[in-house]
């Protein structure tokens, strides 16, 4: 019996490991997302009625349930070191200068590759189960962040193959991707706590947390590549490196290539310098290494770097400017941000003018005072931001800059959130309130309203044409045809494209509204849960509480909102112009092999092994790799063998290649 349940277990595993690593390394997944939670929801019964069966390299291990008390020191086996960087083309020369001078003159290959900014990290696997993480610290003594670590999507608890080496000491970059932060921080906003600041900070934080399951939401991912302390390993250069713990399932440093000329390799680096901005991940410079393991034990290092490889450094995103003003913002949902406006400074390819001061807690804690010289960063998608300020450079006594208390638009008295760092205007008249609730309605994260930008919402606003959403689609060509600069086909152009934002669906509605603490999740997640914004409206805060990831601020403020006059008013207006306010369904594909369990043997005509597994996927069955009394049924090819007599023997359907596409209804 427990052989048996022990054996589904290892299949469950097995199985949710391959689709981790086709869903975050591959990023190809073959099954939906509640096939995955379905797996996920046996495994962990199973788990849960047989705790003696549970490992640490189980799926369901990712994300503990109890913070570690405290961090650990852990002694690298081999030290960490740094790397020996340069900013400077001529510097590069003089590097491979000495590299050919110490290795006589040898050929010498070159591997090329970005320069990750995130949080190095030491990943140990022994006989392919993941055992151990380590922060760099000092180089010789980090922390043990193994419970965090967990939690990186893309690092496997479990290597794949059957051949692991029997230690593996693999070394990386975890990082955060700049999309995941835009939407880490709109939660924080929702959550009305501080944004933060730069994805490089945020990961080295989040894996020095003592509570995985915070550290689970931070969305952490890793790229390896190098390697520490290793037993068995097979490979004798980087490039044949990278492609060995790639097979095991580990994620490898992106846009690799590897060339006999060092010339070559700096070509490349341009060539990669020109694509930077593609990228959705932070990277300080470019890495070129000695690719020959051989040569690379006699090149050796010093005490600080290797002498196989060189960085070549980009200047940060930083620069330094004089601060001229602040001015206070009001939002959409009020809050009031302080603005910073800097004598214009170059910066990543833009000239900054403004920056984020972020909150008022912050303006006091940095005593930013207007005249100060300010470093600014500007990373990713991030707005500009004043990181910090240069108080060595002040030269004359400046006056500390004081917040407001009143609403510089509408004049009434601003308020604290209670417990937050936000100040609003809670006036929801407040006409800049309104101005930037109609850009925002009107934008792509919004409605999506093509051609209504924030220069025409000003327009509409100053001609009186709208004082609410609704107004928008009771504008009319002759109305807008009175705005300076717009013609009858522009006009009609921008009806027609309001009037397609209605089918927009409830979602994007309830974003749209900009009701304080609901972002585009937030909102996503209450159109799910009602399909309908009348079931929404009825609701208690009981059940909005009850929702998952919806807590007693969000529930409060959703109530709030609809509860009131200008919330129900709102809505009134919205239905009378026809804005649609319900969720489609989400279509169900063809599923033929729902819940079936096919086992493939022999050699098929039309697909691969994968092929045919990952066909058996989509189509909703599981692709299992032994038959036994739960085989729904076996798809036999040529030269089938064992399993195929296995079938016979327990009487399951066998079918052949034909008869399978004919079940599937792919006869073509
Ligand atoms: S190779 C001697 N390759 O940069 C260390 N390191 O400034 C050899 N880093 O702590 C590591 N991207 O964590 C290597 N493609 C890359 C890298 C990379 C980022 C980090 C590494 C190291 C730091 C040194």
């Amino acid at each position: 019996m427990t052989s048996d349940v022990r054996q589904r277990i290892e299949e469950l595993r097995r199985e949710i490991r391959f689709h981790d690593y086709k869903y975050y390394v591959e990023a190809s997944p073959v099954i939906s997302d509640l096939e995955y939670d379905r797996l996920m929801q046996q495994l962990k019964k199973l788990e849960a009625e047989h705790p003696e069966l549970v490992t640490p390299d189980s799926p369901t291990q990712r994300i503990g349930d109890q913070p570690v008390p405290g961090l650990t020191p852990v002694e690298h086996r081999l030290p960490m070191l740094s790397i020996d960087n340069t900013y400077r083309r001529e510097e590069l020369l003089e590097y491979r200068a000495r590299v050919d001078r110490w290795l006589k003159g040898e050929p010498v290959e070159w591997a090329v590759e970005p320069k990750i900014d995130g949080a190095a990290i030491s990943l140990t696997f022994e006989n392919g189960v993941f055992t151990q993480a380590a922060t760099r610290g000092n180089g010789r003594v980090g922390d043990d962040v193994t419970h965090t670590a967990r939690t990186i999507m893309d690092l496997p608890l479990h290597l794949i193959g059957d051949e692991p080496p029997r230690v593996l000491e693999v070394r990386g970059e975890v990082y955060i991707r700049n999309s995941d932060l835009v939407e880490i921080n709109q939660r924080q906003h929702e959550r009305g706590e501080p944004p933060f600041a730069n994805p490089r900070n945020l990961a080295a934080g989040t894996l020095r947390l003592l509570d995985p399951r915070i550290a689970a939401e931070r969305r952490l991912r890793v790229f390896c590549h190098s390697h520490g302390y290793c037993e068995g390993l097979r490979a004798t250069t980087h490039m044949e490196f990278l492609a060995e713990i790639r097979q095991l399932g580990l994620p490898t440093v992106p846009h690799v290539a590897c060339f006999d000329q060092f010339e070559q390799a700096l070509a490349y680096c341009d060539e990669l310098i020109e694509r930077l901005h593609e990228w959705d991940y932070e990277v300080d410079g470019l890495v070129l290494k000695v690719n020959r393991f051989d040569q690379r034990e006699r090149l050796g290092s010093t005490s600080k770097s290797p002498r196989w490889l060189v960085a070549y450094k980009f200047t940060k995103y930083e620069a330094a400017t004089r601060l001229l003003g602040i001015h206070v913002q009001v939002g959409k949902t009020g809050v009031v941000t302080p603005v910073a406006e800097l004598e214009p400074v170059q910066l990543a390819g833009t000239i900054v003018r403004r920056a984020s001061l972020h909150n008022a807690d912050e303006l006091e804690r940095k005593d930013i005072r207007i005249g100060d010289i300010v470093v600014v960063e500007k990373a990713g998608k991030i707005i500009p931001h004043v990181v910090r300020v240069e108080k060595h450079l002040r030269t004359e006594p400046l006056k500390k800059f004081r917040f407001p208390t009143h609403c510089p638009v509408c004049g009434q008295a601003l308020v604290r959130d209670p417990g937050g760092v936000y100040i609003r205007c809670v006036n929801r008249a407040c006409p800049a309130r309104l101005r930037e609730r109609l850009k925002f309605f009107a934008s792509r994260e919004g409605m999506d309203i093509d051609g209504l930008g924030e220069k025409l919402i000003d327009l509409l606003l100053e001609h009186e044409l709208v004082s609410g959403f609704a107004d928008l689609y009771r504008l009319t060509v002759d109305q807008l045809e009175t705005l300076p600069r717009m013609g009858v086909k522009s006009a009609e152009n921008l009806v027609r494209s309001i009037a397609a934002s209605k089918q927009r669906g409830l979602a994007r509605v309830l974003n749209a509204l900009s009701i304080p603490h609901v972002g585009a999740h937030t909102a996503t997640i209450l159109a799910e849960h009602f399909g309908s914004i009348e079931r929404l409206m009825e609701a208690d805060l009981e059940e909005l509480e009850s929702i998952p990831e919806i807590g007693p601020i969000i529930a409060e403020s959703v109530y709030d909102f609809f509860q009131s006059d200008e919330g129900q008013e709102t809505i009134r207006e919205l239905q009378s112009v026809g804005v649609v306010m319900t969720q489609p369904r989400r279509k169900r594909k063809e599923r033929p092999l729902e819940g079936k369990t096919v086992v493939v043997t022999g050699t098929l005509q039309g697909y691969s092994r994968k092929e045919i597994q990952e066909l058996i996927h989509e189509l909703g069955g599981h692709a299992a790799s032994s038959v036994s009394r739960k085989t729904d049924f076996v798809v036999a090819g040529e030269n089938a063998g064992s399993k195929l007599d296995k079938a016979r023997q327990l009487g399951i359907t066998v079918l052949d290649e034909q008869a399978f596409e004919a079940m599937i209804g792919d006869g073509s």
